[in-house]
């Protein structure tokens, strides 16, 4: 037997990394980054009406809320230690319109159940999404002029509206989703104009023109209004880098507390780009597409749910974020929990 492999290392064998991975306790005590249950956003679709909870087809496990069964939702986050629940409405079709004015009425979806929710669980977070795709007939995120092109100041305006109804609602957290240009100075010059100094703005900073997107436009039934269109014209070019960092530096310059970087699986380059460039808050939305990947692939009995679920998620704390927006939120929490 020889003891000296001729393909070694200078080091070797005075250095044997896996000298610590050999036993669990090392294992854990040379561990550089974890999941908790703290970097975890639990996204929801809510819509009207009663006793609803209707499954979204791409999304496995996944389902429409109606308030009533919401509530419940919101005290298991609360039971788990989930921090914060971001809410995307089902708007009722009769109530689409080119504008989305729907978006900014104090009296719609959105507000009325962010303010039954911060009534009934004050501790827990609410985060809502600004952006008018839910609300318009063309499914775009803004208005539309006549050649069908996405209008960026109007649509600002709109979206200010829409912020600060979500605002006077009670909610903590207003995270626009629609990539116009300045619409986070926008909204943060109309909540502060109106007394709303705590209300924290998570800007979607980088968000790509993804089709990752398709099974939550499914789940919000945006995807029949906006059928063959794309977002190409205000949401990123995939092959884009040095341009996310713009749109982050940007939106913190006009206000953003948090930004975001979406999809999450294939754009963790520019997650780690992002932290690396300006050491702020970041987050990384898992979209509605790689969650539905993991769960076919898991159906299928191709890939273990569970270990893939965890894996994808420190994945993205290695790269860089603060924490995840995931539909996988509660089973993660309930595995963390089990695995105390
Ligand atoms: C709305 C919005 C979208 C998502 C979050 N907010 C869809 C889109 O931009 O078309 C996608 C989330 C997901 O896929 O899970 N602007």
């Amino acid at each position: 037997m020889t003891t000296t492999p001729h393909l070694v290392s200078a080091d070797y064998p005075y250095a044997r990394p896996r000298r610590n991975r050999r036993d669990d306790f090392s294992r854990r005590l040379v561990r550089e980054h974890s999941l908790s249950v703290d970097d975890l956003i639990y996204p929801v679709f809510v819509a009207e009406g009663q006793k609803l909870q209707q499954p979204v087809g791409s999304m496995p496990g996944v389902v429409r809320h109606s308030l009533d069964t919401l509530l419940p939702v919101a005290e298991s986050c609360l039971e788990l230690g989930i921090p914060v629940l971001a809410l995307f409405p089902v708007i009722d079709p009769s109530l689409k319109t080119p504008e989305g004015t729907e978006a900014a009425n104090p009296d719609g979806l959105i507000p009325r159940v962010v303010s039954a929710l911060k009534a009934r669980y004050p501790e827990l977070g609410i985060m809502t999404d600004v952006a008018l795709d839910p609300y318009t007939s063309h499914g775009q995120d803004g208005y539309i002029d006549e050649n069908g092109y996405v209008v960026n100041d109007y649509t600002v305006e709109l979206l200010s509206r829409q912020a600060l109804v979500q605002a006077q609602a009670g909610v903590d957290i207003v995270a626009p989703s629609d990539m116009m240009d300045g619409r986070i100075g926008a909204i943060r010059a109309v909540l502060e104009d109106q007394g709303h100094v705590h209300t924290r703005i998570m800007a979607y900073s980088a968000k790509y023109a993804s089709a990752f997107y398709g099974p939550f436009r499914d789940a919000v039934g945006s995807a029949a209004n906006l059928g063959k269109s794309n977002k190409l014209v205000y949401q990123m070019d995939p092959g884009n880098i040095d341009e996310a960092l713009r749109e982050v530096a940007a939106d913190l310059r006009e206000g953003a507390d948090m930004v975001m970087v979406k999809p999450g699986m294939p754009y963790l380059d520019v997650l780690r780009r992002v932290k690396d460039a300006f050491r702020v808050p970041t987050y990384a939305y898992q979209v509605s597409g790689e969650y539905a990947m993991i769960k076919a692939a898991a159906a299928n009995g191709w890939l273990d749910h569970d270990k893939v679920m965890m894996e994808s998620l420190l994945g993205f704390k290695r790269a860089g974020a603060d924490g995840i927006l995931t539909y996988f939120a509660p089973d993660a929490a309930r595995l963390l929990r089990a695995q105390r």
